[in-house]
């Protein structure tokens, strides 16, 4: 089983969801003795984003591509390539000004293409991902569960995996991180109790 570990928290070690998604890949691990780990630090990769200078890459065949081209075309494949490799995807996605963190969209951007991860038939979009498991690691420093549209990042990121076919997604959310340390505390123990369960049904 191919597990691919994705985190986008600009925290550093001060992040709470690199910790927690951490704990989530180590449950896997200790599930599934085979597993294969890549893992993928989104914002070590300063240049990662989606531009118009890799769509032209991308669509320049490979023997007219300059140096730089094939560099950024190679890039966007293998973000691709080891996107589709795996079985189980784990993604670090704490909430920045309401949202998912640049680097994650940026990351979304590379994987979501046309007649590759989905597709517009006569019945409307079709997801062309199948047999793929998610698991949102959401962190946020308020608390938003149960007020309207609070929860952007985690309901956007379902949306998405989605509409890409992976319907399999399970959500570790930590919220109130920054409300005191005993609000901090009972969130990260619900975290830590999910994930808990998420390795009982594992495999
Ligand atoms: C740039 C930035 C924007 C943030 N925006 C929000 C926000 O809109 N709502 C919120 O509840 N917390 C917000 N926070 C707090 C984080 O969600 C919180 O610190 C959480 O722990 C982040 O996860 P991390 O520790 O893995 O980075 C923000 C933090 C940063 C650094």
């Amino acid at each position: 089983m191919k597990l691919l570990h994705l985190d986008s928290s600009i925290l550093g070690d001060a992040s709470v969801s690199r910790q927690l998604t951490r704990e989530v890949v180590e449950a896997f691990r200790l599930a599934e003795s085979q597993l294969e780990v890549s893992y993928r630090d989104l914002v070590a990769d300063v240049d990662g984003h989606l531009s118009g200078a890799v769509l032209a890459a991308k669509g320049t065949p490979a023997e007219l591509r300059t140096p730089e081209q094939s560099r950024l075309a190679d890039k966007a494949q293998a973000v691709m390539a080891e996107f589709l490799a795996s079985d189980v995807i784990v993604i670090g996605a704490p909430m920045y000004n309401f949202s998912i963190p640049s680097q994650l969209k940026a990351w979304i951007d590379l994987i979501s293409v046309a007649g590759v991860t989905f597709r517009y038939g006569a019945n409307g979009p079709e997801g062309m991902v199948h047999g793929k498991r998610a698991v949102i690691v959401a962190t946020a420093g308020g608390k938003h569960a149960g007020t309207p549209g609070s929860a952007a990042h985690i309901d956007y990121l379902r949306f998405l995996l989605g509409f890409l076919g992976i319907a399999d997604v399970s959500v570790i959310a930590a919220e109130g991180l920054n409300m005191g340390p005993a609000v901090r505390d009972t969130s990260l123990d619900a975290a830590r109790n999910a994930i808990g369960t998420l390795a009982e049904t594992t495999i």
